[in-house]
């Protein structure tokens, strides 16, 4: 009986032991966070990109809506084959994400910054006619080394708050549909 029972827990350790194993295995495959009950929203971007060694170009070479449209819109392949050829350095140990992504001209970058879809906003009208410098609304981005793990909402305090200091409309029905 005694025998029988320990063999029992024994498999169950063996069980445990493999499963961890997987977990293991698969947060190195597909980078998940540690711990992700402690990260409820951390967000891992497909490729490790650093603003900060890309200072030198434009915002608006990869964020190429925030002269004509709503939204600024995330960068395409394409515009990092411009320049890298070959997977950039640090890449190196995700080079089949890079491959993959050069393959089929894309990359699925995740937005993190987001409205509700219930409101209006328009970096044409905020960065290109209202001349507003990206920093006031993304702090730290231009000199971020690494993308940014959480999803993002500008309150409605921080529009109202800047809306009446420039004199611009705070009308309820400007931000929200
Ligand atoms: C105008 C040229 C240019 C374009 C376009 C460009 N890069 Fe780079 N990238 C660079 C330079 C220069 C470096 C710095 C190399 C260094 O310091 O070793 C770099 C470095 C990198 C690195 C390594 C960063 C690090 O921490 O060492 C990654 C990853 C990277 N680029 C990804 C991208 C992605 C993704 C795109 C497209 C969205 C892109 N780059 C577009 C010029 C460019
Ligand atoms: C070489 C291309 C490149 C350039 C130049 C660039 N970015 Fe980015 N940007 C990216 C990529 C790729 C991402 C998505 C990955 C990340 O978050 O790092 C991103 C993400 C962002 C985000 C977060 C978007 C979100 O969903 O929350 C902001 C804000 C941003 N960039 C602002 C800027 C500003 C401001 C500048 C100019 C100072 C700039 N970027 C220049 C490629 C670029
Ligand atoms: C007045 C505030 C404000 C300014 C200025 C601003 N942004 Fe944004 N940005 C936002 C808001 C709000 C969102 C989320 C929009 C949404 O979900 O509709 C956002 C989203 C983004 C995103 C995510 C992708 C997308 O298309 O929504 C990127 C990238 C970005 N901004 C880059 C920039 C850059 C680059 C500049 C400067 C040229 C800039 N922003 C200026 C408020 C601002
Ligand atoms: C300058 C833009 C702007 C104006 C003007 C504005 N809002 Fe908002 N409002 C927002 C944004 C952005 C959000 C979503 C982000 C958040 O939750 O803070 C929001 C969220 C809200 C919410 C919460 C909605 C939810 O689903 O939780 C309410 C309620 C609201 N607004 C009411 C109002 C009323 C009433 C007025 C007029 C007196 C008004 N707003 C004017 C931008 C604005
Ligand atoms: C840092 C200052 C600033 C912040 C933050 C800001 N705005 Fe604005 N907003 C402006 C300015 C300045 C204008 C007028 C731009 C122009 O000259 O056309 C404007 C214009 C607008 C307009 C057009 C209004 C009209 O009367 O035509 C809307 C809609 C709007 N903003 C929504 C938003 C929402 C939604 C947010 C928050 C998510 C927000 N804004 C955050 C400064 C800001």
């Amino acid at each position: 009986m005694a025998d029988r029972l320990s063999r029992g827990s024994r498999s169950w350790i063996v069980l445990m032991l493999v499963m961890m194993a997987v977990a293991f295995v698969a947060r190195i495959a597909f980078q998940l966070p540690l711990k992700p009950w402690l990260h409820p929203q951390a967000v891992i971007q497909p490729i490790p990109f650093n603003h900060s060694k890309h200072r030198a170009m434009a915002c608006v070479m990869c964020h190429n809506g925030v002269d004509k449209r709503a939204h600024a819109g995330l960068p395409d392949m394409d515009i990092c084959l411009n320049c890298h050829a070959t997977p950039p350095p640090n890449v190196v140990w995700n080079t089949a994400v890079w491959e993959q992504a050069v393959k089929v001209r894309h990359i699925q970058w995740k937005k993190l910054t987001r409205e509700p879809r219930s409101i209006y906003f328009s970096h044409r009208e905020h960065a290109t006619l209202g001349g507003i410098d990206c920093v006031m609304c993304h702090d730290g981005m231009p000199t971020s080394v690494k993308p940014p793990e959480k999803v993002r909402v500008i309150h409605m305090k921080d529009c109202l708050d800047c809306h009446t200091e420039n004199n611009v409309s705070t009308d309820c029905a400007r931000c929200h549909k």
